[in-house]
């Protein structure tokens, strides 16, 4: 029968046949995926393997910390961060085109896992990587190794020649609740294994028009509120994913206190799913967006509006960009 207390012993007992004495790095992004096959990965060989973690300084709030303390604490694995936010946004700087922004982010993703890959590699010589491929994952992309496309700026299958691992993918043949309730067993924070799905572009796609570190606090600001109280509400279940969109580059008139402002919108877009594919606004209650409008309105300053977006998918998509 499936138990995560028999996942965890089957994988434990094959990583460890596979790896022998050899020595392991993996990818932390803040997702689930990674950081459990990384908790599962650290069970089996302990300090055979290192974490690298490349922080682009596009997570929301909070979300480093998680990897940085909350992770670590909870698996004793070795981890390297990688500081790579002024890197980020300097190639950020003035971009406003969905894509180009994905490029940029994609290639100084793999750039900087690679140099951190290399260091590694150089102390310690590496022969592993390990990814958090799940079985939907397998199926969209034709049942090879390597994930699905969406996450491509993720795979760091574009590592160079001189610097190839072979694959651990212990969450081969798991789908996401069954990798929620291994991560859970593993002892991992319970807001990383229920995180809702997260973009690797991370907030950057959620700033329409360029990015910038006074943009990317006032969204942050905005975000966790929104996270706050709909946790609050209790319906973070119900909720797939709750975007929240900074328009950076529309103002709007507003009254605050005494006088006239010339704020920035936020739009707020929590949609219900069952893969993303597809995807309903959610019905949340009025009370819950009311708070959630109150709260940023009165605690982030230069955004003086709040919308709902209340488009379904098709056709629009779960994100803005
Ligand atoms: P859309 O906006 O296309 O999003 O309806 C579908 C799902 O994919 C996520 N998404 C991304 N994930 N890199 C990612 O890792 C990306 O560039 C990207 N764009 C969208 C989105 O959050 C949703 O879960």
């Amino acid at each position: 029968t499936w138990t995560p207390g028999n996942i965890i012993e089957d994988q434990v007992a094959a990583i460890r046949a596979q790896v022998g004495d050899k020595q392991v790095i993996c990818g932390l992004s803040g997702g689930v995926d990674s950081a459990v096959a990384a908790a599962l990965v650290q069970r089996a060989i302990g300090d055979q393997l290192t974490c690298v973690f490349v922080d682009h300084g596009l997570l929301r709030a909070g979300e480093a910390e998680q990897v940085e303390k909350d992770f670590v604490a909870a698996t004793g694995a070795r981890l390297k961060v990688v500081d790579a936010a002024e890197v980020f946004l300097g190639h950020l700087a003035g971009v406003t085109d969905p894509e180009q922004k994905r490029k940029i982010i994609g290639r100084e993703f793999i750039r900087a896992f690679e140099g951190a890959a290399r260091e590694l590699d150089a102390e310690r010589h590496v022969e592993f990587l390990v990814q958090g491929t799940l079985y939907p994952d397998v199926v969209e992309s034709g049942g090879g190794t390597g994930t699905a496309n969406i996450k491509s700026h993720h795979n760091v299958g574009g590592l160079p020649d001189d610097l190839q691992f072979a694959l651990i993918e212990p969450l081969r043949t798991l789908f996401k609740d069954e990798v929620r309730a291994l991560g859970a067993e593993l002892g991992l924070p319970e807001e990383m294994v229920q995180r809702h799905p997260f973009p690797g572009p991370g907030l950057a796609i959620r700033i329409i028009g360029a990015v910038d570190r006074e943009r990317l606090d006032l969204l942050r600001a905005a975000d966790l509120i929104a996270r706050e109280e709909l946790t609050a509400s209790g319906l973070d279940r119900d909720v797939w994913q709750f975007p929240v969109v900074l328009l950076a580059d529309v103002r709007s008139v507003g009254v605050q206190g005494d006088g006239r402002t010339y704020g920035h919108p936020v739009v707020l877009r929590p949609v219900s799913s069952e893969d993303a594919m597809t995807a309903d606004w959610s019905r949340l209650p009025y009370d819950v967006i009311a708070k959630i409008s109150t709260r940023i309105t009165n605690e982030v300053r230069e955004v003086n509006r709040v919308v709902l977006d209340v488009t379904s998918k098709p056709p629009g998509t779960i994100e803005w960009e």
